[in-house]
């Protein structure tokens, strides 16, 4: 079956959080189809050092982009040559970081000509960028409780996402029953703390009580409890801080709104360790602003032998801040996310590298996402042991393509030995 790329197509598609976006198809002269469509984060959240997601004329500019000026450069290359096909698009973009054509035109093509040859080649997804041993799942960081950019500010807790991950699972089935009896005791939870409480979710389908960051740890550890006394499956808890939508560069302070306080750097640190050594936390994500890559090597010295401390803003699935932060030991895992670099190959090695340095590859969602479940493919074809998305709502399509691929692979398939533990 030829891979020769026969079409290119670019339209709009509305994402989760209801913005637009673009959804390129790929389509080969074997007759095998590629799809993939944009998902981006929160303006307040988007990473500082993250490709711009769209050209200065927006979506509708990328649309034309791709189909007046990268269509016809793509049609006769084969689909197979990923890395020559990416190279293509970082030269007809022609600045560093993707801002002529945006992130999110690169990253749809990137992935649709990948799709589109896997298909033509009768090979799903996570087997052709992956190896014949790519048979290890990748467990969730079910985003549970949310709050931060992703919520209503000074009125949901401050940090953006509050996580459960199930550490003892046998299977999939065992990560399903787990989060979702977390995930309606935290409804009920929330209920009973604020009767008013409308059940609102937030940009992720998490939960958003009118409630502060401790009280959300103090829900997330007393569900985690009766989740192990009930189905016997242990669970521990995650934070994604966000702390760079709290940094005011001004003030030089971190704002906690809901809270009423603001902290100075060293009182964000002294902060974050009480908040480590009074929970039973795993993962802890961009503690600090993005900047400040001694206060996360200060935090991985302590906590980095039992705590995943993980840069997602800090690193932006970029390879040079990624090695900065090796150099540094700011973090012993980060976040993958295709559209903050651009392509796959690109995105393929920062992952590659991360493997090599012992730091830990973290598969992530955005907070506005489409149908779109590549993220599951790619957690099991680059090893990344862990996949942060939130469980409910746009979190779905992803574990229900989890549960097919651990259908797909049958016996072969094996749940991850999960870092640190
Ligand atoms: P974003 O948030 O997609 O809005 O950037 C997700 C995250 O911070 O991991």
């Amino acid at each position: 079956m030829s891979t020769i790329i026969k079409d290119v197509r670019a339209g709009l598609a509305i994402d989760t959080r209801a913005e637009r976006t673009i959804e390129v198809t790929v389509i080969t002269e074997g007759g095998g189809i590629g799809v993939s469509s944009a998902p981006r984060g929160a303006p307040l959240s988007r990473g500082v050092f993250e490709a711009p997601s769209y050209p200065p004329g927006g979506v509708f500019q990328a649309i034309k982009i791709v189909n007046e000026e990268i269509a016809p450069k793509l049609r006769g290359l084969d689909a197979k040559d990923q890395e020559y096909i990416d190279s293509l698009l970082r030269e007809i973009d022609g600045t560093p970081n993707f801002a002529r054509i945006g992130g999110n035109t690169a990253t749809v093509i990137s992935i649709a000509v990948a799709k589109a040859a896997a298909n033509t080649l009768g090979l799903p997804l996570y087997r052709y960028l992956g190896t014949p041993f790519s048979t290890t799942l990748t467990v969730p960081l079910a985003n549970l409780l949310g709050g931060g950019p992703h919520a209503r500010y000074g009125v949901a807790p401050d940090f953006q996402e509050h996580q459960l991950v199930p550490v003892n699972c046998k299977s999939m089935q065992d990560v399903i029953d787990s989060c979702i009896l977390a995930y309606q005791k935290i409804r009920e939870k929330c209920e009973r703390i604020d009767p008013n409480w409308t059940g609102g979710k937030d940009d992720e389908g998490a939960w958003v009580p009118n409630i502060t960051d401790w009280q959300a740890l103090e829900i997330l550890t007393e569900v985690a409890d009766e989740v192990k006394d009930e189905i016997g499956i242990k669970m521990l808890l995650g934070l994604d801080c966000a702390a760079e939508g709290l940094w005011n560069k001004e003030k030089r302070v971190y704002v906690y709104k809901r809270e009423g306080k603001e902290r100075t750097r060293e009182e964000q640190i002294e902060y974050i360790c009480r908040l480590l050594d009074t929970f039973p936390i795993y993962h802890v994500e961009d503690i600090a602003e993005s900047n400040d890559f001694e206060a996360f090597a200060e935090i991985n010295k302590r906590y980095g032998h039992k705590v995943l401390i993980d840069g997602d803003d800090l690193i932006a699935c970029n390879l040079e801040r990624l090695k900065k932060a090796v150099e540094m030991k700011a973090c012993n895992s980060f976040i993958v996310k295709v559209n903050m670099t651009g392509t796959l190959t690109d995105t393929y090695r920062v992952v590659e590298f991360a493997h090599r340095h012992g730091i830990t590859p973290i598969k992530s969602c955005r907070s506005g996402e489409t149908e779109d479940t590549v993220i599951a493919d790619l957690a099991v074809a680059w090893g990344c042991p862990l996949n942060k998305f939130a469980f409910a709502e746009k979190g779905a399509p992803k574990m229900n393509r989890l549960l097919q691929i651990e259908r797909e692979l049958g016996k072969k398939a094996k749940m991850p030995k999960l870092p640190l533990i």
